[in-house]
Order: structure tokens, then C-alpha cells, then sequence
């Protein structure tokens, strides 16, 4: 089996050592709100805020060759052109390495004897890229070599790059002074925000104009003037804006050079957006420029950025004999947590960018997996999402990252949606104990003048799906649940229009969820806990219809061996042994057992034998089984995927871990601990099987019925980050923040571990014996240092 590279965990840092991979295996640079992608061959694209909107760098999606665009360099050494991650050229190297680390990447290759080590990264306070790069002769004798910056603008609405480029074409514009390339297009009008590429000591030419550096029918792999080992020293004007600097060096044996570059992005007041009549204010991109000067200013840039990802993994560390698990929790899980936080399902090699902004159930789930490292910004983040909200409880299904304002771009009328507001908070406060977010005013659909405080947003919430019960008792679904693709009452027979936006007809629908039930169930639990902890009365209702939808669902939810998915429009049954396809689905066993519905009856363990008998494979547990086969009207976008991908019966990693804590709450550590590493990648055998990132999650790997069982895609940004990262600390690992301390119930067959947990201010110091016996341990809260051993 083919490998592209390995963990170095002692540097947090995944190497790839075949450029080749089967998939671009790319990483994200940024902490505040600059942000880059950049492939193992530095392929991506970078923005400020929105990568829609404030889109710095070009990029094709989804074209031919993959991956194309992005911060090329180029090293002429004679009739030799390369890059030191091998792409666009593609020219054979000697040594290849890419770095993927912790907000970094490190792309080195070597050619003839010269060695070209590039670092990437996003400094702490700065919106720019820093590529520092160095050039070193191997050799015994001197060397001449060239080298070429390269990078394509895009600093216009991104979408329109593809619908509009009739204005596009006509409206680029530049200005070169010094070593740095300005990128200024629309700044003549209402942009205050312009680019720059620059670099820290005089060029020896530049080209500003695509067609001038590349050729008119050239590519990126074939740039006409760095074949000649020239420059055009070409002006943009309109057509497609480029930056690119040429150096020409000679290396003695043994000697470096090193080369900064800033790709920064910079705002002014419209006050102070020009110097002279149509000349750009430089002042901040020289600033920028200056702050990156030496490489010792590099260095500590580079450093800071270091103790920052040092500081927020080390709140949480795990020490135990499998490697896999560490890696997964002490580095590459807390990772991507941050990451899906950032960006949402917004940018990634899978997602544009331009189409998905934050999601409403999506991001309360992702701020569950980084309320530990950065609480500020899960509580930012809460009342943003809460101010998107309607009175009636309802939502906007997203808001755009840069106006916070909600849209229905992908739809509304999730029912699903109100819940998860009550989830996200609820684990903001068991972490942080900061009850006094619940009094922060907080607006509808953000119109000034309507707020009310975060904990009546939360009672609405609760209120919505009450509101909302459909002729079971068990919550209506509206446009679809967790499960956007389960469309009940949309009835499309039209290719061209959406699933999700598709006018819904709700009046008169039947269709009910089993998986909002669960989730009401399991999240009003936690609400009325909240409610009774702040001594508020209305802890009695929450109770009594969390009872109501129990009874509900042991009534008319049971199927027999497992828990019903849904009513449809109809009132007629969906996951049920008398349906002929989609017979069991995952969410209801995932949600209904860890709200823990009829435990005492054995429902839990039976829903649980079934999962496993019905829907686990090599790879993990499908959504459903059997897959659906052919198109059905009345259930919409779940069976217009092939059998075996995404929502029909892909493994849609995301739920996994639902069914994983449902097994721990249950005590069956062997089975939560299997499911958890068929879809852990740490644990992934078959690189070019996955395909994807070994390092990260994906949203969706092929299922069992597909073509190519085990296939992954869509990684990175996905739930499944938050939702592994819940599983495997609190579910198996067993640390449980509670509201007035922690709670340690592990679940999972390893022996003994050591964990430190860092928990407000408080540093726990665990080391753990778990022998298999129910229960927990529950330590309150005590600021200090405390080191504890504990067998369970
Ligand atoms: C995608 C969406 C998420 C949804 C899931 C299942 O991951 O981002 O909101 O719940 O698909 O359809
Ligand atoms: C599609 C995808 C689903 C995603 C949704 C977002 O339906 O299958 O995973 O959540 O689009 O709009």
C-alpha cells in the first residue's frame, strides 16, 4: 500500500514526502480573520473575512489539472525551471518534503544542488502571508539561479469571477513601487481595501500582466518569461492582474539566501484611501512590509505563533499506549476543530467559498469544539448565531461571515435548527461557569430595538419545537432536520431547482422527526439542569414536555428492534423494517440513545445491537441501510445520491460519534471504541483508498453499497471535528465539564491513561485506571493545580 507521508507528533506536524497524493492534502493558515488554503504543493487561495468578498488570490475550483493556482515559486538553475513543491512545473526533484503544522507550512525541495525551503504562515496580528524563502547551494560550486514570485488577483466579489468576467476583464489595476506589487482594482470606487505582494530587498524585474508573464497560451506550468529567464516589467491594465518578482542570484557553495515576502491585505478610511489624485495610501502595507523586514523579526513572528497553538493545545493532553489516539486528541482533532470553527463549511477543497456562509446548526455545533481552547470567541460566536434568530424561535439556516446578517440563501424552516442554540450554550456554560452570558441582550433577525436576553432566545427556542408537534406528538420537521437532505414535504420533480430552497409545502404535512425528538430530549435535559442551576421555575414545564416526547417516542417512535426515523408528509413510516429500503437510520439511534429514551426498557441496547447489525461496515456505520435504490419524490435529496454516498448510506462521519457516545452512555466500551477508530484517519491503514487527508476528518466517507468502500471526501470542514472531539474526550476519555466542576466517566477499553486537563482556572492532573465499572467520579471545581489518580 502506497504512503505519502507520516506523523512527526513531536512537532505537530504531518509530512508529506510524495507530492503526488492522491487528492491536493492541503492546510489552513490564520488565527483572527486572515485566512489561506494551501495545498501540499502551495496551490489555494487567501482572504480577509470572507472569502467571497474580500477574496485575495485566484482560484479554479474543481478544474483541470486540480489544484491550479496558487504562491508559485519558480527557480530557473539553466535550461532547468522548478518549484520546491513540485507544482505547476512538475519537474522531477531530488527531495521533496511538505510540512503541514499547526498554522504553518513548509514546503522544501532540492534540484541540482540547490535547495529551496519555503515557509508559509499567517503571523498573530497581521492580515498577510509570510513565505520566507531560502535558497541554499549544495554544491561545490558557485550557482546562478533565478528566482519567480507568482500570484494572480482576485480581490473582486469571488463569484463573479466565474458569472462576470465581461466587467472583470476591464477593471484590473496595479501600481508597483519599490519591491512591492499594489493590487488596486475597484479601489476608484467604494473598496477601501486593497492587496499587495511584496518583498524585502530590490527586484531585479516584475510582470503585473498575466498574458505577459505566462503567455497567451501558456500555463502555469510553462511561464513564457521564466522559460527566458526575463521579466516584461508589464503593467496591468484590466484583463488579469498577476504579481510577480524576479531576483537573480549567485550562491557561493554552502551559502544561503533568504527572500521575505508579505501577501497582505490592508483597509483605510475612505478619508485616507489615496496620497495623490488615484495613488493608493501605502502607509499600512509599508508597515506591514517593515514588520517583516529581517528574518528575525520572522522568526519571532513565527515563534508567537507557535506558543499560540502551544498555548491552546495544551489545555488538553492525552497520554496513553495507542499513538493513533494521542495524535488524534493531543494535535490533529483540536486542530480542526478550530479550523471548522473559523470558517464554517465555508472554504475548503471542497467547499468554494463562495456559495455557504456560517451555518446556524453548524456552527453551534463547531463552537462545542473550542469552547475549552478560546471561550471568548465561542461566546462571540453564540450571541452572533442568537441574533440571527426570529421571535418565533425559527432561524436563518446561515448568516455571511462579513454583515453577521442571516440569509435564506440555502433555505429556512430547519426545525432542527432552534435546538441546537440550546445546545451550544449549554456547553459554553459547563465550560466556563460564565452563567451571566444568559443576561446579555441579544436582538431578532439583528434589529436593534428587539433584544432580549440570551436565555429567553433559549426558552423560544425550546418553545419552537412544542410549538411545532405534528399529530404524534413527536416535533415536525419542517424543511428537513440535521439531515438537509431528507426533504419530507418539498415533492421536487424538477432538476432544475434545489432541494433546499424549493418552497416547501408544509400545510398539511405529517412528517415528523425522530431525530429532533432525540435531540429535544437530550438537549431539554441539559436545559432544565440549566434552568434549576439558576433557579429559574420554568425547569418544571421543560420537564414535563421532555417527558411528553419520551412517552411519545416509546409509543409511536419504536419500531420493534430500533428507533423510527420519521413520519413523512403522509404520516407514513420511514426507517422501518416494513419500508423496503431505509429500513434503519443512524441519527435516531445516535440521538434517541444518548438521550437515553427508554433505557430501562432496553431500547437503548436493542437500537444499539441494531446499528451494528444493520449499519456497520470496515469503515464505520452508514446513515442508512439498505440504501435507496431509486429516486423517491416524497423524500427528496436522500435519494438522489447514488447508494453508498453522502445522505443515501454514505458513512457520514459526523453522525458516528452520536452512536459512539450512545454506546458509552450505555457502558459498551468495546463497541464505542471500535466505531470511533474505523473513523478516526490516524487509525487509516490505505492512504490512496481514503484518498483525502490522513490527518483530518471527513464528512463523508463511502459506505458499504458504493463503488469504492472507504473512500473519503469532503474533509476538514465538518461537524464530524466538534463531534469526534466530544466523543473522545467526554464520551471515552470520560472528562465531562459540568456546571459546577468536572465529571470523570470514561468509557473505553485502554487501561490506564493520563489526561491534563486545563478547566477554567483550574489544572487537572489525572491519571486513570479504567476497569469497565459504571459510573463516575465528579470533582468540583477548585481553581489551582490538582493531580489525581483515579480508577474506575
Ligand atoms: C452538511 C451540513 C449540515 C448537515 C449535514 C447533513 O454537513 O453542513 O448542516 O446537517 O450536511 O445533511
Ligand atoms: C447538500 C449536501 C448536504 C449539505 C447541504 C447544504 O444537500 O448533501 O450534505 O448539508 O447540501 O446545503
Amino acid at each position: 500500500m502506497k504512503q505519502f507521508g507520516y506523523f512527526d507528533d513531536a512537532n505537530r506536524e504531518y509530512v508529506i514526502t510524495n507530492p503526488a497524493t492522491p487528492w491536493p492534502w492541503i492546510n489552513y493558515l490564520g488565527t483572527e480573520d486572515f485566512f489561506s488554503l494551501i495545498s501540499n504543493t502551495a496551490g489555494g487561495y487567501c482572504f480577509c473575512k470572507d472569502a467571497k468578498f474580500r477574496r485575495i488570490l485566484r482560484y479554479r475550483y474543481n478544474g483541470v489539472p486540480m489544484d491550479a493556482g496558487g504562491r508559485y515559486y519558480y527557480i530557473k538553475d539553466g535550461d532547468t525551471v522548478w518549484n520546491p513543491g513540485w507544482k505547476p512545473c512538475k519537474t522531477p526533484l531530488d527531495f521533496y518534503e511538505c510540512r503541514h503544522g499547526m498554522g504553518y507550512t513548509r514546503v522544501t525541495g532540492e534540484k541540482d544542488g540547490v535547495k529551496a525551503d519555503v515557509l508559509f504562515f499567517v503571523p498573530i496580528g497581521h492580515r498577510c502571508e509570510v513565505h520566507r524563502v531560502r535558497l541554499t547551494n549544495q554544491g561545490k560550486t558557485p550557482k546562478s539561479v533565478q528566482l519567480y514570485s507568482f500570484a494572480e488577483w482576485c480581490l473582486w466579489n469571488a463569484s463573479t469571477d466565474m458569472e462576470n468576467f465581461q466587467r472583470n476583464l476591464s477593471t484590473g489595476e496595479v501600481e508597483i513601487e519599490g519591491s512591492v506589487i499594489y493590487h488596486k482594482t475597484e479601489y476608484r470606487e467604494r473598496r477601501d481595501h486593497y492587496a499587495f505582494f511584496g518583498a524585502n530587498r530590490p527586484m531585479d524585474g516584475f510582470d503585473t500582466d498575466r498574458k505577459t508573464f505566462l503567455g497567451m497560451y501558456n500555463g502555469f506550468e510553462a511561464p513564457q518569461q521564466v522559460l527566458a529567464g526575463t521579466s516584461g516589467n508589464s503593467r496591468a491594465h484590466g484583463w488579469s492582474p498577476i504579481a510577480s518578482h524576479r531576483f537573480d542570484l549567485t550562491l557561493a557553495p554552502g551559502a544561503t539566501e533568504e527572500i521575505i515576502f508579505v501577501l497582505g491585505y490592508v483597509e483605510n478610511k475612505p478619508e485616507e484611501k489615496f496620497s495623490a489624485p488615484g495613488v493608493i495610501n501605502k502607509a499600512k502595507a509599508l508597515h506591514m512590509m517593515q514588520a517583516f523586514a529581517t528574518p528575525a523579526q520572522v522568526n519571532a513572528a513565527f515563534d508567537q505563533l507557535k506558543s499560540y497553538w502551544d498555548g491552546l493545545l495544551g489545555r488538553f493532553t492525552v497520554e496513553s499506549d495507542v499513538p493513533e489516539l494521542d495524535r488524534t486528541v493531543n494535535i490533529w482533532n483540536q486542530y480542526q476543530c478550530m479550523i471548522t470553527f473559523f470558517f464554517s463549511r465555508s472554504a475548503s477543497y471542497f467547499e468554494s467559498g463562495i456559495g455557504r456562509g456560517m451555518g446556524f446548526r453548524d456552527s453551534n455545533q463547531d463552537l462545542t469544539g473550542i469552547v475549552h481552547m478560546i471561550p471568548e470567541r465561542a461566546r462571540q460566536r453564540i450571541i452572533d448565531i442568537a441574533s440571527t434568530q426570529f421571535p418565533d424561535g425559527g432561524c436563518y439556516h446561515q448568516y455571511q461571515p462579513l454583515t453577521k446578517r442571516g440569509n435564506n440563501d440555502i433555505g429556512g424552516g430547519f426545525n432542527d435548527d432552534p435546538l441546537w442554540l440550546i445546545f451550544g450554550t449549554v456547553a459554553y456554560i459547563r465550560e466556563t461557569g460564565d452563567f451571566g452570558i444568559l443576561k446579555e441582550p441579544v436582538p431578532f433577525d439583528n434589529k436593534p430595538g428587539t433584544e432580549v436576553s440570551l436565555l429567553e432566545h433559549l426558552k423560544i427556542s425550546f418553545k419552537h419545537v412544542t410549538d411545532n408537534l405534528g399529530p404524534h406528538g413527536l416535533p415536525l420537521i419542517g424543511r428537513a432536520d440535521w439531515n438537509d437532505c431528507l426533504n419530507l414535504n418539498c415533492f421536487s420533480d424538477n432538476p432544475d431547482e434545489s432541494f433546499q430552497t424549493t418552497e416547501n409545502k408544509t400545510e398539511g404535512s405529517k412528517a415528523e422527526s425522530l431525530m429532533i425528538a432525540g435531540l429535544f430530549v437530550a438537549e431539554g435535559k441539559d436545559f432544565a439542569e440549566l434552568l434549576e442551576r439558576i433557579g429559574d421555575s420554568d425547569a418544571v414545564d421543560v420537564k414535563k414536555a421532555v417527558a411528553a416526547m419520551e412517552e411519545a417516542v416509546k409509543k409511536d417512535g419504536w419500531d420493534g428492534e430500533w428507533f423510527l426515523r420519521a413520519y413523512d408528509y403522509y404520516g407514513r413510516k420511514i426507517g422501518s423494517d416494513e419500508c423496503p429500503e431505509g429500513k434503519v437510520f443512524i441519527e435516531s439511534q445516535g440521538w434517541c440513545t444518548m438521550a437515553r429514551i427508554g433505557a430501562d426498557e432496553g431500547l437503548c441496547d436493542k437500537a444499539l445491537d441494531s446499528a451494528v447489525k444493520y449499519l456497520e461496515c470496515e469503515y464505520g456505520l452508514v446513515l442508512n441501510n439498505p440504501a435507496y435504490s431509486k429516486f423517491i419524490k416524497d423524500y427528496g435529496e436522500i435519494s438522489s445520491y447514488p447508494e453508498g454516498y453522502k445522505e443515501n448510506a454514505g458513512i457520514f462521519c459526523h453522525n458516528n460519534p452520536w452512536v459512539i457516545i450512545g454506546e458509552a452512555m450505555a457502558g459498551r466500551a468495546q463497541d464505542a471504541w471500535r466505531h470511533y477508530q474505523k473513523i478516526t484517519p490516524a487509525f487509516c491503514k490505505d492512504q490512496s483508498l481514503r484518498k483525502v487527508e490522513p490527518y483530518v476528518f471527513c464528512q463523508m466517507v463511502a459506505g458499504k453499497d458504493a463503488a469504492r468502500p472507504g473512500e473519503g471526501k469532503n474533509s476538514w470542514l465538518t461537524g464530524t471535528a466538534a463531534w469526534t472531539w466530544k466523543a473522545v474526550s467526554e464520551a471515552l476519555l470520560g472528562i465531562k465539564p459540568q456546571f459546577d466542576g468536572l465529571l470523570i466517566e470514561p468509557c473505553i477499553p485502554i487501561g490506564t491513561y493520563h489526561i491534563r486537563r486545563r478547566f477554567r482556572d483550574a489544572e487537572y492532573d489525572l491519571t486513570i485506571h479504567y476497569t469497565g465499572k459504571k459510573g463516575g467520579q465528579f470533582i468540583p471545581y477548585r481553581p489551582g493545580r490538582q493531580v489525581l489518580e483515579i480508577e474506575l
